[in-house]
C-alpha cells in the first residue's frame, strides 16, 4: 500500500519502500517519530493505521493510539489538553510506547506546533508521534527535525492499475481498457480519486468506458474538444462562442479543463510555428487569468478570439 521515495532517493517505483523501512523500525523496536508528507490519496493515513494495527492488539488499540484529524480542533488547546494528557499518562498494557497520529498536521497553528515540539521532547520515552501533511513547508522546522521524514509521491500507473483491477474484480465492475486508461489519466496519481471515479461512474452508468468516465467527472470528451476547435477555427465569432457556451452549459464543463485539452490538441494541429507560439502564449494568459477567479464568459470569448485571430493570420499569410 505504501508508496514513497525517501528524502534521499527519488525513484518513482517505490512500492514497499516505506513499509519495509517502518517494518524494520518496528521489529527492532526503535520506531522514531514519523512525518509523512505528500499529495492526497497516496496512502499516508492507510500506512500509519496499518502500522498501528500491527503494533497493538484490538483491545489495547484505543488506550494506546490517539488519532486526531482535520475535523478536530487544531489550536494550541488541543496540544495542551488531549494530546498532553494522552502522552503523559502511563501505559496500562505493556511497557511499549503509545502512538499519537496527527493527520493533516499542516492545519495546526504555529503556536500549536511550537507547543507540540515541547510535548514531543518531554514524552519521547513512552510516546511516538506521527505527523501527516500535504505540505511539508507548513510544518515548522523544529518539528521536522524531530521526525524521520517519508515522502509519499503520486502513484504511477503500474501501482494504480493492479489495485484498481483488484477492486474491479471484487465488485464485479464492467469496464473497458479505455475506461481504465481514462481513470488513471484523470486521477493523476491520487488513488482515492481513482477509486471514487470508478465507483461513481459504475454506479451512474453501469459500464465504465472512456466516455462514461469523462462524462461522469464533467471532463470534456475528445469529440467535444475536436468540435470546440473546429467551431473556433471555422465559424464566425458569435456562432463559435454561442456553440461552445451551449456545450459548456449542457455538460457542465469547466473552461479550465477545456483549455487544458485544447492546449494539448494544438500541439498536434499543423500551424505555422510563429502562429502556434502566439496562440500558446494567449492560452497561457487565459489560464493564468482563470486561476485568479475571473469571469469564465469573458475568458471564453478571449479564447475564441485568439483562435479567430490565428485564422485571420493564417489566411492573410496564405493570400
Ligand atoms: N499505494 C497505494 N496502493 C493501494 N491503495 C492505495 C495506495 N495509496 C492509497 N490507497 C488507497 O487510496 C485511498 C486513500 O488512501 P489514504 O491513505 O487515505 O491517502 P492519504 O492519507 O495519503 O490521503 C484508500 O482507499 C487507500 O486504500
Ligand atoms: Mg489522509
Amino acid at each position: 500500500m505504501a508508496s514513497t521515495s525517501s528524502k534521499t532517493s527519488q525513484q518513482p517505483r517505490n512500492l514497499p519502500w516505506v513499509e519495509n523501512t517502518i517494518q524494520k523500525f518496528i521489529s527492532e523496536d526503535r520506531l522514531p517519530h514519523l512525518l509523512f508528507y505528500g499529495p492526497p490519496g497516496t496512502g499516508k493515513t492507510s500506512t500509519i493505521l496499518a502500522c498501528a494495527k500491527q503494533l497493538y492488539k484490538d483491545k489495547e488499540f484505543n488506550s494506546m493510539v490517539l488519532e486526531l484529524n482535520a475535523s478536530d480542533d487544531r489550536g494550541i488547546d488541543v496540544v495542551r489538553g488531549p494530546i498532553l494528557s494522552f502522552a503523559s499518562t502511563r501505559t496500562i498494557f505493556k511497557k511499549g510506547f503509545k502512538l499519537v497520529i496527527l493527520d493533516e498536521a499542516d492545519a495546526m497553528t504555529q503556536d500549536a506546533q511550537n507547543a507540540l515540539r515541547r510535548v514531543i521532547e518531554k514524552f519521547t520515552e513512552n510516546t511516538r508521534f506521527c505527523l501527516i501533511c500535504n505540505y511539508l513547508s507548513k510544518i515548522i522546522p523544529a518539528l521536522q527535525s524531530r521526525c524521520t521524514r517519508f515522502r509519499f509521491g503520486p502513484l504511477v500507473p503500474e501501482q494504480m492499475i493492479p489495485r484498481l483491477e483488484h477492486v474491479i474484480q471484487q465488485e464485479n465492475i464492467d469496464i473497458t481498457p479505455d475506461g481504465m486508461k481514462a481513470i488513471v489519466t484523470l486521477s493523476s496519481g491520487d488513488m482515492r480519486r481513482s477509486l471514487n471515479i470508478l465507483q461513481s461512474t459504475s454506479m451512474a452508468y453501469g459500464k465504465v468506458t472512456e466516455d462514461s468516465v469523462y462524462t461522469c467527472t464533467g471532463h470534456p470528451l475528445r469529440s467535444d474538444i475536436a468540435n470546440i476547435l473546429d467551431w473556433s477555427l471555422n465559424q464566425n465569432f458569435t456562432s463559435a462562442y454561442n456553440q461552445i457556451l451551449q456545450l459548456k452549459t449542457l455538460k457542465g464543463l469547466a473552461l479550465h479543463d477545456i483549455l487544458t485539452e485544447v492546449h494539448m490538441l494544438i500541439h498536434r494541429v499543423d500551424f505555422p510555428p510563429s502562429i502556434r507560439m502566439g496562440l500558446l502564449i494567449k492560452l497561457a494568459d487565459i489560464e493564468h487569468r482563470l486561476a485568479s477567479g475571473t469571469n469564465e464568459k469573458i475568458q471564453l470569448s478571449s479564447m475564441v478570439a485568439a483562435f479567430q485571430a490565428v485564422r485571420d493570420l493564417v489566411t492573410s499569410e496564405a493570400a
